[in-house]
């Protein structure tokens, strides 16, 4: 069992998550290795594959959702688990008493959900230092704007043991052979 996890970043954080899940993976007795999904081009080497961005404007970002479609057809032959990284803050639910892990999700999600049929989709609360070197003139323009600090609070918001959690029901799915082929 060799698992591949995929990702899409812009800033790093989604990186961070990846690895944790390959490296708690590994700790349950299943190897994975982390990738960003611009450096994979052959899936032939893995049994199994989670995939995961960071959601930036409500989308998840371009490079994952361009992976995975390019590679749909294997990917539909193989147990897939979808993550993305997103919300930033403390809340664990929005003014209107929503969820923000649930209303997090990136729009594309319906969409790949009956693409690949995943064993599971997850949302992970996310990272962002304002202090970064801005990615594109969205983010420039950004730091002129006052409100943006409300609705993104900087700071480390990952919640690494709901996502080594994660990780350890992935591989114990795949371990007891849980994961039946789509
Ligand atoms: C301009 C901007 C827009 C964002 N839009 C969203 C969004 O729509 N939904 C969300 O959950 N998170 C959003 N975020 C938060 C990012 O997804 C979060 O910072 C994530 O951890 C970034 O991942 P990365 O470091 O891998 O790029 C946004 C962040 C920025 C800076």
């Amino acid at each position: 069992m060799n698992v591949l996890v995929a990702y899409a970043t812009r800033h790093g954080s989604t990186a961070g998550i990846a690895e944790r899940i390959a490296a708690a993976l590994g700790t349950a007795g299943v190897s994975a290795e982390a990738h960003p999904v611009s450096e994979v081009a052959d899936l032939t080497p893995y049994d199994a594959f989670v995939i995961g961005g960071a959601a930036y404007m409500y989308h998840w970002l371009k490079d994952a959702t361009a992976f995975v479609k390019r590679h749909r057809a294997e990917l539909a032959e193989r147990p897939v688990w979808l993550f993305s990284s997103g919300p930033l803050g403390t809340d664990r639910v929005d003014k209107e008493g929503r969820d923000v892990l649930e209303t997090g999700q990136p729009k594309e999600f319906e969409e790949l959900k009956g693409l690949l049929h995943p064993r599971g989709e997850q949302v992970f609360f996310g990272a962002w230092d304002p202090s970064a070197p801005p990615v594109g003139i969205g983010e420039r323009l950004l730091r002129h704007m006052p409100a943006s600090k409300e609705a993104l609070p900087a700071g480390d918001f990952r919640d690494w043991p709901a996502i080594e959690a994660w990780a350890a029901e992935i591989a114990e799915a795949l371990k007891s052979g849980e994961a039946p082929v789509n």
